[in-house]
Parts: structure tokens; sequence; C-alpha cells
């Protein structure tokens, strides 16, 4: 009998083990760490369609992929426990953070739409919503 028992609470807590997750999302970098490796670069990547057209399928494809990075952007500025250069948390509670977040999201699938027709016209005009999504927040919480 005692050797049933073990035999299954031995089980369970192997049980237990396997399906714990091996990992919770969690910053690694600061904010400004984040916006210079993700929507800095993939922004440029797609600002540079306004002057020089992708010329083939796998130049497109990169201009997309940097659409779907900005949208992605979102998810990690609002995700808790992040801290800003100086050390203060992002504010990932406040409404108009948020919002803007939101922005990316909508700026970046904007972008990936028209990056899938493969329209350097399109694309430029996915641009301008970009570069406000941007400036959006940078007006509130960068320049202050
Ligand atoms: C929801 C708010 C928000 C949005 C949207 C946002 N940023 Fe930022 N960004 C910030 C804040 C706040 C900082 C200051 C970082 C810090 O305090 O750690 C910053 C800093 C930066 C920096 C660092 C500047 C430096 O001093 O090196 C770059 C580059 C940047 N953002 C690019 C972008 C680009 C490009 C976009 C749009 C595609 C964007 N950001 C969208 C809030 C935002």
């Amino acid at each position: 009998m005692r050797t049933i028992v073990v035999v299954i609470l031995g089980s369970l807590a192997l049980l237990a083990v396997a399906q714990a997750p091996s990992y919770k999302a969690k910053p690694v970098g600061n904010l400004k760490q984040v916006m210079r490796s993700i929507p800095y670069p993939n922004s440029d990547i797609i600002f540079a369609v306004q002057t020089t057209a992708p010329k083939d399928d796998d130049e497109w494809k990169k201009v997309q992929n940097a659409a779907i990075a900005i949208s992605e952007t979102a998810n990690l500025i609002t995700l808790p426990g992040r801290l800003r250069e100086d050390g203060k948390p992002v504010p990932v509670q406040n409404a108009d953070w948020n919002k803007f977040a939101r922005g990316l999201v909508e700026a970046g699938q904007a972008c990936y739409k028209a990056a899938l027709s493969k329209n350097q016209e399109a694309v430029s005009g996915c641009t301008d919503k970009l570069s406000g999504a941007c400036s959006n927040c940078h007006d509130v919480y960068r320049d202050k």
C-alpha cells in the first residue's frame, strides 16, 4: 500500500515538473535598448522603400518582416516589469501608453498589407502612419 502511494505521489510530482512552464515572459533589455533593437532598424527598412523599391521577392519579404516586427513591438513595450533607461518603470498602466502601443500595431499592419502588395507607392503611403505612431508617443513620453 505504502509503495503504491509513493509511486502515485512520485508520478504526480513528475507530471507537475513536466507541466510547469519552463519560461515566463519577462523583459531583458531596458526600453531604450528595445527601441534601438526592434522598432528603429525595422522602421528604417520600411522608410527606405520610399527611395529604393525592393527588387525581388526576397527584398519584399524583408519589408513584410519589418512590418511584423513593428506590430510585435507593442507586445514588448506593454510587458509589465520593464524599466526605462533611467530606471523608472515603463508606464504600462497608462491608458495613453497602451493607445500609442496599439498605434504601432495598426501602423505595422498597414505597412504589412502594403508590403504584401509589393507596391512601392503603397508602402510609401503607410510611412506617415508609421512615423506618426512613433512620434505620438515620443511627444508625450520620450522628449520630456
Ligand atoms: C508607446 C510609446 C512609444 C512608441 C509607440 C515608440 N516609442 Fe520609441 N521611445 C519611447 C520612449 C519612452 C523612449 C525613451 C526610452 C527610455 O527612456 O528608456 C523611446 C526611445 C526611442 C529611441 C532611443 C533614442 C535614443 O536616445 O537612442 C529610438 C531610436 C526610438 N524610440 C525609436 C522608435 C521608433 C522608430 C518608433 C516607431 C516605429 C518608436 N520608437 C515608437 C516610447 C515609444
